[in-house]
């Protein structure tokens, strides 16, 4: 299959550009979107064999529910049962936003898309072109990150293109994402809010809006044993990984330089802030400033895949600062590293 891109530089005039993609949507095919958190894997989230294809091409397991994306707040009530206080809450503060919430899904969601669970994710994106190919398809929108499976996910339509080359008949382009990292996810569970995978809506972002209780899921930043109840089954699996062996170091700079100049060989790369890979001796990537989190967030992953590129074999990162968005920065890092953090 041919992959063809199109560039969205003017909405207004290119709105044949967007019946495009919203027509092979209708038609049951596969179209990479950009969204505002990453570029995303879109098929009509009814159809059937359309959502399983999506499985098939990034090669996700089946047990992994995906995101239904909606264009407008009044296209939620027929994909769930109810919506109460705190959830109406939630949806007026930061809809159109990134925020994905839980909620008991109606029968008319397939079973595919949740993995056969009784509840449904969605999301009312901001980004201007998703909204448009969602209206213009008419109908509720399935989409992971459009990257394959266990990767880290695109924040550049090349990096769907490197992943989906001729897998996927179209990707939009509009350019980087302005966030980065996906959705934060969230499920109302009595008068608390639990927070299954942390993004840009933070945790004292949701309990200003709300004045709920706001509980982190164990899984956000540690590994669940075995018998431990898996809240969202995404944070079971491996995630966000380059080729290389990532290795999170948790120490100042200063000790960072010293620990990985000692560990000087070809294949490895530090992976540090903005500036500091002056200081280092060792090949560098760097993803954001120091003290600004959401330079890291839209950063990190287009660093991984670079990494990838340039032959790493073992990156040693430096750990990112854990408050507000850097929560779900060091939710990525974390995963990208199977866990695997030294203290120094
Ligand atoms: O920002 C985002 O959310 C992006 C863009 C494209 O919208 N999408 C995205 O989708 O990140 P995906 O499939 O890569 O991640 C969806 C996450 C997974 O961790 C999945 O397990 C969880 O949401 N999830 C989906 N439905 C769920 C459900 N019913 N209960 C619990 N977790 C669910
Ligand atoms: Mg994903």
């Amino acid at each position: 299959m041919n992959t063809d891109i199109i560039k969205i530089t003017d909405l207004k005039s290119q709105q044949d550009d967007i019946n495009k993609a919203a027509q092979i949507l209708i038609s049951g095919g596969l179209v990479a979107i950009p969204t505002e958190t990453v570029y995303g894997l879109a098929a009509n989230a009814l159809d059937i064999n359309a959502v399983s294809n999506i499985f098939l091409v990034k090669g996700r397991p089946q047990d992994n529910p995906l995101i239904v994306h909606i264009s407008d707040k009044k296209e939620l009530y027929k994909l769930v049962l109810g919506i109460n206080e705190i959830e109406e809450k939630l949806i007026d503060t930061f809809w159109p936003g990134p925020l994905t919430i839980i909620f008991k899904k109606s029968n008319i969601i397939p079973d595919v898309v949740t993995g056969g669970l009784d509840s449904v994710a969605i999301r009312l994106p901001e980004n201007i072109v998703a909204r448009s190919i969602i209206s213009a398809s008419g109908v509720p929108i399935a989409a992971p990150s459009a990257n394959i499976s266990g990767k880290p996910s695109p924040t550049k339509a090349s990096h769907v293109y490197d992943d989906l080359d001729g897998k996927i008949p179209l990707i939009v382009d509009f350019g980087d994402c302005d966030i980065g990292l996906e959705s934060t996810v969230v499920r109302v569970e009595g008068d608390k809010i639990r927070i299954l995978r942390p993004g840009k809506v933070t945790q004292s972002m949701l309990k200003e809006a709300t004045d709920f209780e706001v509980l982190l899921d164990k899984a956000v930043v540690s590994k669940l044993s075995d018998n431990e109840i898996v809240h969202s089954p995404g944070t079971k699996y491996k995630h966000y990984s380059p080729n290389a062996k990532v290795i999170l170091i948790d120490s100042n700079f200063e000790e960072f330089k010293l620990f990985v100049e000692e560990k000087e060989n070809e294949n490895v790369f530090a992976l540090c802030f903005n500036g500091e890979d002056k200081n280092l001796s060792v090949k560098a990537l760097c993803y954001g400033n120091l003290d600004d989190e959401a330079t890291q967030a839209r950063e990190l992953f287009s660093a991984l895949r670079e990494l990838d590129k340039l032959g790493a074999k073992t990156i040693y990162a430096r750990c990112p600062n854990i408050k507000g968005e850097g929560l779900a920065v060091y939710n990525r890092l974390i995963r990208a590293a199977g866990f695997e953090v030294i203290k120094l």
